[in-house]
């Protein structure tokens, strides 16, 4: 296994939007541990292969308090089935050190397959609904930075442009 190395806001190959997955095979599999590997150690909840410069239609999330829940969504997909809006402050693995307060439809019903390529379908509702949109936007090129006033996202910007001179 091996830790990736994720991408970060402003980088436009943030901005890609992904591929279908048609191939499961070793290769994915390898893809995924290394994802999850790569979210464990960045003590994320959440990645998405656009984060690592893939840019193919897989993510994984990890909701659980002993990180032993690992969940993989391959080519996912949603509809909303709760219209309401839930708030929470959203953070990300590709714009660190910063959370903002976004609100999306607060239940959704995925329909997505796993890593070996079964078709499955879930409720997700609450965090796990902000989570899996989150991270389905990575894959369209979205970043949770994009809700936010364009004073607030470039106040971000600028913070995170700063730390990258300063690290490189
Ligand atoms: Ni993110």
């Amino acid at each position: 296994m091996a830790f990736l190395q994720i991408l970060e806001f402003p980088d436009p190959r943030l901005r890609k939007i992904a591929a279908p997955v048609e191939v499961f095979d070793d290769k994915l599999e390898a893809l995924v541990d290394d994802m999850l590997e790569t979210m464990y150690e960045a003590n994320g909840i959440g990645l998405a292969a656009t984060q690592v410069n893939i840019h193919k239609r897989l993510l994984v999330i990890d909701l659980s308090e002993e990180k032993d829940n690992p969940q993989v969504f391959i080519n996912p997909s949603f509809e909303v089935t709760e219209d309401e809006l839930s708030e929470y402050d959203e953070g990300c693995l590709s714009v660190p050190g910063f959370y903002e307060t976004v609100s999306r439809p607060k239940g959704i019903k995925v329909v997505a397959q796993d890593r070996q390529g079964e078709k499955f379908e879930l409720e997700a509702e609450g965090i796990l609904s902000t989570c899996i949109q989150h991270e389905i936007d990575h894959l369209d090129g979205k970043l949770y930075v994009d809700y936010l006033s364009a004073l607030k996202r470039n106040r971000i910007r600028s913070k995170l442009e700063k730390e990258h001179k300063k690290s490189a």
